[in-house]
């Protein structure tokens, strides 16, 4: 794992932003894994600016994201469809047909689950995979208490998360217990991962993904076992990593051999 601890989160999501710009520059055909939540807007602010410089197109890029909320449309406004038309398909180039989101109304959820791992395989996996960390370390909606093994499939939200995310909605009442999601054993076949963390109620799920043992109390500590894991923090978001002076040094001397081989 690769943590760059920067400070201000506008300063680590230029520099995720100019790693995924660079990786679709040299592969315009890049297969994208993203992520919904309010912490990697900055970044897809900041891919948008790449696009409208004219410095790179996302005209054959594929995307698949991570989770929908069951039960929601994608005409809803706190669908995660919704959200990545608002906040980053509508900003770049990209061919909606090619983006694709869990559809949180199929009848067959199982099924739709199934299809969607196999689009991406089909698709030679996922390049890049964009991810959040909930505040009790969960990746996409692999809650606190599932398998690091775990597949697409039905998930059922906490009550921390239900909580967390009920600023989106008019009460916690609306927010659904359920939703479709990637698995953490899915995720981790991705090429590369890029978390992004910001805030201060980000800094134990950051210490306990880290530095705590994987488990799946944590189900972002899997991401330990993956060989190109970067996480981008702000300050406060790395405040409680034992380790972080070491991690600055050594990330700011691979993050300059990540500019001299683009
Ligand atoms: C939801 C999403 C996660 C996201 C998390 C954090 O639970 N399913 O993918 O990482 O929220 O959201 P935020 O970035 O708003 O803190």
């Amino acid at each position: 794992m690769e943590i760059v601890i920067c400070k201000t989160k506008e300063e680590a999501s230029r520099i995720a932003a100019s790693i995924i710009t660079a990786a679709v520059k040299a592969n315009p055909e890049t297969v994208l894994g993203l992520a919904t939540g309010s912490t990697p807007v900055t970044m897809y602010d900041e891919m948008a600016k790449a696009v409208a410089a004219g410095e790179v197109s996302y005209k054959k890029v594929r995307s698949w994201n991570l989770d929908e909320y069951v039960g929601l449309p994608g005409t809803h406004d706190q669908s995660y469809r919704y959200f990545m038309n608002e906040n980053l398909f509508k900003k770049i180039d990209i061919d909606l047909a090619n983006t694709h989101v869990l559809n949180g109304l199929a009848e067959d959820p199982v099924a739709e689950c199934a299809a969607y791992e196999k689009q991406i395989k089909d698709a030679g996996g996922i390049d890049i995979q964009v991810l959040g960390i909930g505040s009790d370390g969960h990746i996409a909606f692999n809650e606190p208490g599932t398998s690091l093994a775990s597949r697409t499939g039905v998930v059922y939200l906490t009550p921390q998360t239900i909580k967390d995310n009920a600023r989106f909605f008019k009460s916690a009442d609306e927010v659904p217990t359920r939703a479709l999601s990637m698995g953490v054993g899915s995720i981790c076949e991705a090429k590369k991962i890029i978390l992004l963390a910001f805030g201060a109620n980000k800094a134990d799920a950051v210490a306990a993904a880290v530095e705590g043992g994987v488990s799946q109390y944590c189900t972002a500590s899997a991401l330990q076992c993956h060989n190109d894991v970067w996480f981008f923090c702000d300050e406060e978001a790395a405040a409680k990593l034992k380790l972080k002076d070491y991690y600055s040094w050594r990330s700011s001397i691979k993050l300059q051999k990540v500019q001299v081989n683009d």
